[in-house]
């Protein structure tokens, strides 16, 4: 079967898209992931239009994405690479609370090949139960994204807008439109049902195929923490981490990667007794522009939360420190 026909998949995780508040004009007091991805569905009119032909709905977890753990990354990486591969499917959809979307979406870019069908995660600001949920207008437009042919990569879609996984990134607690591409600027919208793309689909990415494997193999995964610079940063924490066993340091720095003078001691002495340190910025936009000389290496323009990821994925792929 030709890649461009077939069935959408959309894998149910929980969030506030599938959330219930006590009272339908609460969009804050309610407990999210409560309502089934089937049930999100059914409530949809016009999905199978959206999805040009058939679609199905599977639950893989039901949770608030602020508990989202490498259990559930484990089998949400594992069904998305059978679905993937099957040529009876052209696209799959990922239901997903808005706090960490980010992060499972940098994940599975990292670990899927979405070369020739796409992975498409939907969210929403405001629960299933809301006066007006903004959940099912999110899932049909990441679903005819989904269905869309030539999809491709791992893309979130919110508010309208189409994001890649490398540029997506949350950048408001209650706005609908919450969440921002950056520099980047958005790949693309969603009018009526039809995509308009800014540039073109994104550039193929190279998955870290060995990932996946090391991913199915352990239930214990590195520890990497994230750290900020900020006025009066003495790098104790440091100190108190490498104590404790940790395997890599995310630092989101000041600016262009600058550090106060206490903290850089400390991650350059963790980095030279093998704990693996990346520098990110913690400005929402642009990047650190490494300098010759730098004494640390750099997130190669990840967000402090991606580069952890990351990072992950690179010390999960080596022999375990003893
Ligand atoms: C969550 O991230 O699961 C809750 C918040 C949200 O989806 O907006």
């Amino acid at each position: 079967m030709q890649v461009g026909t077939g069935k959408i998949v959309v894998l149910g995780t929980g969030g506030t898209i599938a959330g219930k508040a006590a009272k339908a004009g609460d969009n804050i007091g309610y407990t999210a992931g409560q309502v089934s991805v089937g049930q999100l569905l059914e409530a949809i009119p016009g999905l199978a239009q959206a999805a040009r032909g058939r679609i199905e709905a599977e639950q893989i977890a039901q949770i608030d994405s602020k508990d989202m753990d490498f259990a559930v990354w484990r089998q949400l990486a594992h069904r998305c690479t059978q679905l993937l591969a099957d040529p009876d499917v052209r696209g799959v959809v990922v239901t997903h609370g808005t706090d960490t979307l980010e992060e499972t979406a940098w994940f599975l870019d990292s670990v899927l090949d979405t070369a020739e069908r796409p992975v498409v995660l939907a969210c929403a600001m405001r629960p299933a139960t809301a006066i007006a949920p903004d959940g099912p207008q999110n899932l049909l437009d990441a679903v005819a994204v989904a269905a869309t042919p030539g999809a491709r990569g791992v893309l979130a879609v919110v508010a309208g807008t189409i994001h890649t996984a490398r540029d997506v990134q949350k950048v408001h607690p209650y706005r609908v439109d919450a969440f921002s591409s950056g520099d980047a600027g958005p790949l693309g919208w969603v009018e009526e049902g039809a995509v308009r793309l800014a540039h073109g689909w994104p550039a193929p990415s190279v998955p870290r195929l060995d990932a996946l494997h090391h991913i199915a193999n352990t239930y214990l995964w590195p520890r990497v923490e994230v750290l900020m610079n900020h006025v009066g940063a003495d790098g104790r924490i440091v100190d108190l981490l490498v104590l404790d066993g940790v395997d890599g340091l995310v630092v989101a720095a000041t600016g262009n990667g600058t550090l106060h003078h206490a903290l850089a001691k400390a991650l350059e002495r963790a980095h030279e007794s093998g704990v693996e340190v990346r520098v990110a910025t913690r400005c929402p936009l642009g990047r650190v522009l490494p300098k010759p000389g730098d004494a640390l290496p750099h997130s190669e323009g990840l967000s402090p939360v991606k580069a952890r990821i990351s990072l992950l994925l690179d010390l999960l792929a080596r022999p375990r420190r003893p």
